[in-house]
């Protein structure tokens, strides 16, 4: 079971380091681990015995190492209506444009490393073209996301900046309304 750091840990305020490629055995196997940690935390059954929380992102310094890798797994429904899951291991991940629009979470984010949620939107690009590595299709990938696979995307990408979802809620103001923006 790996070890979640919270936000008291000062690795979680760090910029992480960039990732030699090709992947070590080790950084292979981390990642590996993470993903298996995130589809587990979203059993139920499995999340309560453990006393874990369900978590959609997971990003290395959260379990205590300063690289730039991430893992993402959900579920979601498509266009046709048919299920789809969402699962990347991102390895050195750049966002290469973004759109001037912005969107944030309707009911706020949340964080496997912060304990209690806190109130406030979260803005961020609505759109982005993130390039990065891809441990799940084994190869260079260019992802381009909207509305909530974009959030997640950002959100993970902060923790390699030593970035919490928090400190971009306006303190004054957190249920502050932005122009060009979308609440989802
Ligand atoms: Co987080």
């Amino acid at each position: 079971m790996l070890k979640i750091y919270d936000d008291k840990s000062k690795i979680l305020r760090e910029r992480c380091e960039p990732v030699s490629l090709p992947l070590s055995k080790d950084d292979e196997k981390t990642l590996w681990s993470m993903l298996d940690y995130l589809k587990k935390s979203q059993d139920e059954k499995y999340a309560e015995k453990h006393h874990i929380r369900s978590g959609v992102g997971l990003a290395a310094p959260q379990i205590g190492l300063k690289k730039r890798m991430y893992v993402i797994y959900y579920t979601k429904t498509g266009k046709n209506g048919k299920e789809e899951v969402v699962s990347y291991a991102l390895v050195n991940p750049k966002i290469v444009s973004n759109s001037a629009k912005l969107c944030a979470l309707r009911g706020g984010e949340g964080c496997l490393s912060v304990k209690e949620d806190k109130e406030g939107y979260v803005y961020r690009y609505y759109k982005i073209v993130l390039k990065a590595f891809d441990l799940v299709q084994n190869k260079d990938i260019t992802i381009t996301a909207y509305g909530y696979d974009a959030i997640v995307l950002q959100h993970e990408l902060d923790h390699l900046e030593g970035i919490l979802y928090y400190d971009r809620i306006n303190k004054q103001n957190p249920l502050e309304i932005k122009p060009n923006s979308e609440l989802i």
